[in-house]
């Protein structure tokens, strides 16, 4: 169940023992509230440097989290992103003491005087707050989870508190698809996952099936479906408001491999346990269009997903096979461990289609990715003509704590994919893995565009901060911030 938010009135605070109070070190307690000996409890325990505080007046509770960083109120200061992403660490934390508790109510009143923190406090506390228990028996931990957060504070609107609350369950049915396994979520079932969303959302879904796919010539898609029992699907979402502010949409591609093995490259050792979250840049594509439509962004998006597992079987594509797409540009296969730039470049030749203002990609892509900036933020690249955009991607990244790292795309990248026999080849050595999985793909587009490989922060072993171990949900708070 999703965690509510909601604005204090007299009720709600006189229902809800438990409160929170965002400090600072200057936070005194009034001789009106609180005894004496509270009082001096709470002075001792400043003594000592404690920042986490809890007061118990019974029946009342009151924790207060005391927020040492200097600048905490400039809001405009220029350190505000790593502030905000604090004080969202603050609110997972604090969700850990009121689960300990078995607190399902809390008040939250901010004695700082900087306003984002209300909603930055709720965010982090309420992402936190996810726990994927379709397949646990007895929902033991859904009885432990926390309810409802009151935010005290006039400064707030519900409009505020409602925005948020999409956006978090839309970040949800991101972590939930990635979440589920192979064996209840495949091309076609996930097909069928955005066309729920898009019902229930109210944005239009369209599934192309494989012999529409075959007339379209997506040749990647159907070579790395070869050796699959399930045919591919490729999505089409479109969510276009009267208002619209953009005459030209922006198009928005995820990686839908919903297993990949590595194909007949297969996967050893360790590396394929995880691999269900290959689709991570799809489901986040999903997730984007259900947290636009639930706050009636003013803003034309659509969203491609082509759909496929990479697995083994007798017709199953291997190294050496020549892929000719419907661009004409050829590609030689020397790993079918490659596989996501082999469905993305249909997907990108497709876009071109929608005569779009910019293209971004979102995929899984390499490992390369991970290894070079691990689960902190993803890697990407542009072409020139969306440098602004992907400037201001990173800006929000930082401030929304989806946080984008630019790599290099210099033109010298492009030898290292020239293919022998085909014109570009898609693996590219041992140097610079993530730039030449984007060099393979810019062979696709000639529009402004993005490609945020995800590997790294997509799915992530151990919890972190606000982000519960498996699927974080990455990308859906970071596009939504920039289509806004
Ligand atoms: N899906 C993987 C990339 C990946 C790795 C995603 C780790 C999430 C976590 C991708 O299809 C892949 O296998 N890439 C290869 C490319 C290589 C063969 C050029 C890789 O990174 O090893
Ligand atoms: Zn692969
Ligand atoms: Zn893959």
């Amino acid at each position: 169940m999703d965690t509510k938010i909601s604005l204090a009135n007299k009720k709600k605070q006189n229902d809800a023992s438990f409160q929170i109070f965002l400090a600072t070190e200057k936070t005194t307690l009034s001789a009106k509230q609180y005894t004496k000996s509270e009082i001096e409890f709470y002075t001792a325990a400043r003594k000592e440097k404690q920042s986490t505080i809890l007061i118990s007046k019974y029946p009342e509770q009151h924790l207060y989290l005391i927020f040492d960083k200097k600048e905490i109120n400039d809001i405009n200061g220029n350190n505000q992103s790593e502030l905000l992403e604090e004080v969202r660490r603050l609110g997972a934390k604090t969700l850990e003491i009121l689960k300990a508790n078995k607190i399902k109510k809390a008040v939250f009143t901010n004695f700082t005087d900087n306003t984002n923190f209300i909603i930055s406090f709720a965010e982090g506390l309420v992402l936190a707050n996810y726990q994927f228990l379709k397949y646990k028996q007895k929902a033991k931990e859904a009885q432990t989870s926390f309810e409802e957060l009151i935010l005290n504070d006039s400064k707030i609107t519900q409009a505020q508190c409602d925005e948020l609350l999409a956006i978090v369950s839309a970040v949800n049915h991101t972590r939930n698809l990635v979440n589920e396994p192979h064996s209840t979520l495949n091309s076609v079932s996930i097909s069928k996952e955005f066309q729920k969303l898009g019902k229930a959302y109210g944005f239009k879904v369209e599934v192309f099936n494989q012999t529409k796919i075959e007339s379209l010539k997506m040749n990647g898609l159907l070579t790395v479906n070869k050796g699959s029992v399930n045919p591919p699907t490729f999505t089409v979402m479109e969510y276009k408001p009267k208002g619209a502010k953009n005459s030209k949409p922006i198009v928005l591609v995820g990686k839908g491999v919903v297993y990949d093995t590595g194909g007949y490259n297969i996967k050893v050792g360790t590396g394929m346990e995880t691999m269900k979250c290959d689709m991570a840049g799809a489901a986040a594509v999903a997730g984007t269009m259900c947290a636009i439509a639930a706050n009636k962004l003013e803003v034309h998006v659509i969203g491609l997903v082509p759909a496929t597992d990479n697995f083994i079987n007798q017709n199953a594509y291997v190294a050496g096979d020549i892929i000719t797409y419907s661009n004409g540009k050829t590609a030689e296969i020397l790993n079918t461990d490659a596989e996501g730039r082999l469905i993305l470049a249909d997907a990108l030749i497709y876009a071109q289609k929608f005569n779009p203002e910019l293209v971004i990609d979102l995929a899984t892509l390499t490992g390369a990715a991970a290894a070079a900036i691990g689960k902190y933020g993803c890697v990407a690249m542009c072409n020139h003509k969306a440098n602004l955009s992907l400037e201001m991607l990173e800006d929000l990244g930082n401030l929304c704590g989806d946080r984008v790292a630019t790599f290099p795309f210099w033109e010298d990248y492009d030898e290292l994919i020239k293919s022998d026999i085909a014109e570009i080849k898609n693996i590219g050595g041992p140097y610079g893995g993530a730039i030449t999985a984007g060099k393979f793909l810019s062979n696709f587009v000639d529009y402004p565009w993005i490609h945020l490989d995800i590997a790294g922060p997509a799915f992530i072993e151990s919890n972190w901060n606000y982000r519960p171990k498996g699927g974080t949900g990455y990308g859906v708070r970071l596009l939504y911030n920039f289509l806004k």
